[in-house]
């Protein structure tokens, strides 16, 4: 009796499983984590649950050597972050990013010799394994004359080592530029296509404040009516075309935005005249801080799917939760692999990230995900002013 209960009950659970749809999450949702110390954030506070792969940074190259090491207080906590955060999320993916901190020319004499590239490679593989890395990450964008090598070089010593290693095969990414070919840069597409999981294609950078200072301008957008090369949608086109399958590329959603000082504050919109960047709080959790100190209007321009707010003569285009709902769609849309946030440390309590990953889900019906959560404050971000080095942290 008891028994026929049980295999009644064991029956019924095998239909239950069986009837679901399968939970295959072809979807990459990466989030990178890196320490800054203007803004102190604990990798035990990352949420997890709402990435698939969490990405570390940045370990340094030893400019005679070429191996790895982790080497000061601003990437010490890599070699904690998988027990960490896996706590939350067991089945989390991580990889270790190489390359944002390290001199170009480090990096460079490191991809034209091929005892350095071993070296590299090698001691790469090693740090992966002693710290529980499951994938390698390069964020390194200067100079693409010898990555074709690398990549492949790269990529057999992966599969020599998953050969011989108790773990799974490490996944190898790297970071690339907005378009495959663009002022001196060329990439190898075919190197990538063969030898890459996939890519994390960043924004366009001719729109940096730095670059462009007389008029306000939005390097994040996903469309940019303006111009006809650059904007993220162009970016993926030109990589799509140049022979990059859609299923190697994450779209940028960039966590912080770009600030310009108005010349008149009642003439606010896109590629209005601008006198030179103006410093304000670039990271999403500061400008929502000021939003809410001064009561800013936020604009959302579908046009170029960006969102922008005036605070006295100072002008700030970012993305919201409407910007980065709309760039996940379009991801979508497009068959892309999924997409990867910069930096997971900058959202404010999460909103951005689980905006992200609801629209993934497709989850628009029932639930109302178009609304931010009314945004408390986490930590102490008084610095409603401070200046942002967003050329060292987001252009190179
Ligand atoms: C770099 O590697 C060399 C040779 O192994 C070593 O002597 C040196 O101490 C290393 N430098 C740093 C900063 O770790
Ligand atoms: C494979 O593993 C064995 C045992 O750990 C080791 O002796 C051997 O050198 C390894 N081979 C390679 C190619 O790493
Ligand atoms: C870019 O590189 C490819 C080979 O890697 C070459 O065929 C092509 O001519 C290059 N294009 C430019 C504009 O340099
Ligand atoms: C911005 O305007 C200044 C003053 O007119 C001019 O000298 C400069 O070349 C302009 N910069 C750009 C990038 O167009
Ligand atoms: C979603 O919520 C926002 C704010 O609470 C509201 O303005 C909007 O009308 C809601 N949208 C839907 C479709 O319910």
């Amino acid at each position: 009796m008891i028994s026929k209960r049980i295999i009644f009950i064991l029956y019924i659970l095998l239909i239950f499983f069986k009837s679901q749809p399968s939970k295959a999450q072809p979807w990459v949702r990466v989030g990178y984590f890196f320490y800054e110390s203007e803004s102190y954030f604990p990798i035990s506070n990352i949420d997890s649950s709402l990435f698939t792969h969490l990405i570390c940074g940045f370990a340094d190259l030893n400019s005679t050597s070429y191996e790895l090491s982790l080497s000061d207080s601003a990437n010490l906590g890599c070699s904690m972050f998988t027990k960490t955060v896996k706590k939350k999320n067991p089945s989390v993916t991580t990889l270790l990013s190489i390359g944002e901190r390290t001199d170009t020319s480090v990096l460079s004499s490191m991809a034209s010799d091929s005892v350095h590239r071993k070296s590299f490679i090698d001691s790469s593989i090693k740090m992966a394994r002693l710290f529980g890395f499951e994938g390698l990450d390069l964020w390194w964008v200067d100079d693409m004359s010898n990555l074709d090598i690398l990549f492949k070089e790269w990529q057999d010593a992966i599969t020599l080592e998953a050969r011989n290693s108790t773990g799974s095969k490490l996944i190898l990414t790297a970071a690339v530029n907005y378009a495959p070919i663009i002022h001196s840069y060329n990439y190898s597409v075919e190197s990538i296509q063969q030898h890459l999981d996939w890519v994390h294609i960043r924004h366009c950078v001719d729109f940096f404040p730095q670059r462009w200072p007389n008029f306000t301008a939005v390097p994040n957008a996903l469309y940019n009516p303006s111009s006809t090369v650059c904007s993220t949608d162009l970016g993926i086109t030109a990589w799509i075309n140049a022979g990059l399958s859609a299923k190697k590329i994450l779209i940028f959603l960039p966590y912080f935005g770009f600030s310009w000082t108005l010349v008149n504050p009642k003439e606010n919109g896109i590629g209005v005249p601008a006198r030179g960047g103006a410093n304000i709080q670039g990271r999403y959790m500061g400008i929502k801080n000021n939003i809410n100190l001064y009561r800013a209007k936020v604009t959302f321009d579908k046009n170029y799917v960006v969102n922008y707010f005036t605070m006295g003569t100072s002008w700030m285009g970012f993305d919201d939760v409407e910007s980065i709902q709309k760039k996940v769609s379009y991801a979508k849309e497009k068959g892309l692999l999924g997409y990867f946030v910069w930096q997971v440390a900058y959202d404010d309590n999460w909103v951005l990230s689980q905006a992200a990953a609801h629209e993934l889900e497709g989850n628009k019906g029932g639930q109302n995900n178009s609304a931010a959560p009314e945004v408390k404050k986490v930590g102490q971000n008084k610095q409603s002013y401070s200046l942002v080095d967003e050329k060292a942290q987001i252009e190179r």
